[in-house]
């Protein structure tokens, strides 16, 4: 009987991502607002702890750290408590509605203490930053979402400093997930290095170094 339900679970799950999938090739569009409460939930942080995404992706104590696609800030606050009062975490979406709801974390009373969250509305085709300005630069479930990557990483890696961080989380249940090769030959194909791949196959983290002599 168990292995029947869970049989069945696995089977709804895969036409869920079946159907999803087909959905996403034939309609490209960021991510609804709507969502921003599940991808913001904790039952999310259960399968995909934001503590552990953050330390993968290398985030450290006094870092300036560009988060690409923050959406409503799952990760965003956890980033911003890592960097410290030293550091700088700033969250590009392109989509207001999205960042309004980051705002609305950021004024619960849990998370006045925190003041180094710039959040700034911007396609990741045209970021408002100078050159090399920043240490490490971070998405989640954002860059299959994107038409052209190639262009959007471009950019990253304009804003990035010479050995900057590029780090690259995936997450299963996510209707672009990629598999970790996809998503390492989207990255170097840019010009970034490889650093490491840490996770498992549902839940990765690819990390990648910008080259000091740019490429
Ligand atoms: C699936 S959501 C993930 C949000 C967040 N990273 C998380 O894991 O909870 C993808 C986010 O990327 C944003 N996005 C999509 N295309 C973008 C672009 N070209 N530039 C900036 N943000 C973009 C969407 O608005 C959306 O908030």
């Amino acid at each position: 009987m168990v292995i029947k339900i869970l049989l069945m679970i696995l089977g709804l799950f895969a036409l869920y991502q079946v159907i999803i999938r087909i959905f996403r090739k034939l309609f490209h569009f960021p991510a609804p607002a709507f969502m921003g409460q599940f991808l913001d939930s904790d039952f999310r942080r259960k399968l995909q702890p934001a503590d552990k995404v953050i330390e993968r992706s290398g985030i450290k104590r006094g870092m300036r750290v560009l988060e690409v696609g923050c959406g409503s800030g799952a990760f965003t606050t956890f980033a911003a408590r890592v960097v410290g009062e030293e550091g700088k975490v700033y969250a590009v979406d392109i989509e207001p509605k999205m960042l309004k709801q980051l705002e609305t974390k950021l004024n619960r009373p849990e998370n006045q203490n925190i003041k180094n969250i710039k959040s700034i509305q911007s396609n990741a085709y045209k970021l408002p930053f100078e050159n090399d300005f920043f240490d490490l630069a971070f998405m989640i479930t954002v860059l299959q979402e994107i038409p052209d990557r190639h262009r959007a990483l471009q950019e990253i890696k304009r804003v990035l400093r010479p050995s900057g961080v590029l780090a690259v989380t995936e997450f299963l249940p996510d209707p672009d997930y990629p598999l970790k090769s996809t998503t390492i030959e989207a990255v170097k194909r840019t010009g970034f290095a490889l650093d490491e791949v840490i996770g498992n196959f549902w839940n990765y983290t690819v990390r990648f170094i910008k080259p000091s002599a740019i490429a």
